[in-house]
């Protein structure tokens, strides 16, 4: 029997934060490891261009990103890994869609808010659109599953209910797909709990390629609540809860043992703890990304594999959709 498809993407837009790391890459491997699923993982570069950017930037972080998925250890034996831009159905289908699509459904949309108000002089079609070329990402490989962090759950809503309308229009076509999410799907800022970790939140922002000095600094900096004790409450200790989360997503204890482990203990000493741990992750990731980053040809070579799978497969789909719609004489 054929396995469950999987997909998902993260944008080039620099670098990766801790919460990307412990909210979807670090389960992107995971999952693939897990045997369960047919993954497909990309890097969604046209939803970058929905923010300013530098265009001799974007290479580089393409291929940075890149380096960030194999470091982590997605294997392109087991999971194929493409550029959306590389695969022009992706854009198909979202013109496709966009017809299905209520203008009011994409007003209300949160991230669309948010980035509107972050950046005031550049609200454009695109990031308005967003939502609508991830539907069309996840679609066109018929895929059940799609591990992301808890942001972006209201745009895989929207996914399936355009699944289901064009379904119920024209006859099954897509499947709806379901979430994955780790126990860390809204890492919180380091310096704000009331805010989500975000590279646009610089100061509490802890970054994958962060080196040990940095890392130990900005733990030691890290906001904590009031009171001594190291106990796991959002509620009452939303700041210690964050680093306490982090401590559990990447140590494999649960919370109730990271509770225990620092009974009578102070947030000193778990600050220490929390920052080796965080170093012992990304350290032996940051040498295996260094040494990828030489690697361009090899890079090149598992991509254009990539695309040419994620070509193949979402081309027959887009076929079909057509298909269904009449547009195929
Ligand atoms: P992007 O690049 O903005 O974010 C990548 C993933 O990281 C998750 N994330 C977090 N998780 C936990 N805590 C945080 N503080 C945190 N910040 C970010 C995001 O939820 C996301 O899953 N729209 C997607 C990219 C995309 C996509 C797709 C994903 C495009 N097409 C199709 C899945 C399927 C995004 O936000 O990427």
């Amino acid at each position: 029997m054929n396995k469950p498809i999987l997909i998902s993407g993260i944008q080039p837009t620099g670098k990766l934060h801790l919460g990307n790391y412990l909210g979807v890459l670090k389960n992107f491997v995971e999952l693939q490891n897990s045997d369960k699923y047919q993954c497909y993982f990309f890097i969604a570069d046209y939803h970058s261009l929905t923010e300013d950017f530098n265009t001799k930037e974007k290479s580089k972080q393409i291929l940075d990103l890149i380096a960030d998925y194999l470091a982590a250890g997605i294997d392109p034996k087991k999971s194929v890994i493409f550029i959306q831009s590389a695969v022009p159905a992706h854009v198909e289908l979202a013109v496709i869609l966009n017809n299905f699509t209520p203008f009011g459904e994409l007003r209300r949309m949160t991230q669309f808010k948010e980035k509107s108000q972050e950046n005031p002089f550049n609200i454009n079609a695109g990031l308005f659109d967003y939502p609508v070329l991830m539907a069309a990402d996840i679609l066109l490989y018929d895929a059940q599953f799609v591990p992301v962090g808890e942001d972006q759950l209201q745009h895989l809503e929207l996914t399936r209910t355009l699944a289901r309308k064009f379904n119920s229009k024209f006859g099954k076509t897509f499947i709806e797909p379901k979430p994955l999410l780790t126990k860390a799907p809204r890492l919180m800022s380091l310096d704000d709990p009331m805010k989500k970790m975000s590279k646009s939140q610089t100061a509490g922002c802890l970054f994958i390629d962060d080196k040990p000095l940095m890392i130990k600094e900005k733990i030691k900096k890290a906001v904590t609540d009031s009171g001594k004790e190291i106990r796991y409450d959002p509620q009452i200790k939303p700041a210690l809860s964050n680093l306490i989360l982090i401590f559990s997503a990447l140590s494999n204890y649960s919370i109730k043992a990271v509770e225990r482990r620092f009974k009578n203990k102070g947030y000193a000493e778990f600050k220490k703890e929390l920052a080796e741990i965080i170093i012992k992750t990304l350290v032996p990731f940051q040498k295996k990304k260094k040494k990828l980053k030489k690697q361009t040809s090899f890079i090149k070579k598992i991509i254009s594999q990539g695309n040419k799978k994620a070509n193949g497969v979402s081309s027959k789909k887009l076929l079909q959709i057509k298909e269904k719609i009449g547009l195929k004489i």
